[in-house]
């Protein structure tokens, strides 16, 4: 989907166990200007529900299993994350909502800007009005 796609991080594997680094504009189409996680999320729960302008994100759940809902205003497709070794990143202008969040899920997103709250798009018909005029 346009803006939207799943990126194969390495998976170091040995005996000891799985490994997998990430290295800021090497491993990732941004430079990470912030890293936060969500974790703890109630069965039944969906996040999310809005767009960035500018900002562009990786996701990785790194236990259990998460899904995100991704839109535009042509398309729409589901990811299911359940490989810590295996990111969705999310451009500009996508609409995303994140749900089926298992019990003991971590969800790590990695951001390319601060945080700044003008740059959300919170309301459906306002992403709308202003993602019609890219998509
Ligand atoms: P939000 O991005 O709406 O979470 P989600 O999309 O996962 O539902 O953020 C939830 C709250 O946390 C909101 O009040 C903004 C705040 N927040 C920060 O203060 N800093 C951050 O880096 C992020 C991502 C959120």
């Amino acid at each position: 989907m346009y803006n939207c796609a799943l990126i194969k991080f390495k998976d170091i594997t040995d005996k000891y166990g799985h490994l997998t680094p990430i290295e800021s504009k090497l491993d990732t189409p941004f430079e990470i200007k912030r890293i936060y996680y969500i974790t703890k999320v109630e069965q039944g729960t969906t996040r999310g529900f809005h767009s960035h302008r500018k900002l562009h994100q990786v996701l990785i759940c790194l236990n259990g299993s998460v899904k995100i809902r991704v839109k535009n205003p042509k398309e729409e497709e589901v990811f299911e994350l359940n490989d810590p070794s295996v990111g969705l990143y999310v451009g500009t202008l996508i609409w995303r909502e994140m749900f089926d969040f298992t019990e003991g899920s971590v969800l790590l997103v990695l951001a390319s800007e601060y945080y700044d709250e003008d740059d959300y798009i919170r309301n459906y018909d306002f992403y709308l009005d202003e993602a019609k005029k890219r998509f």
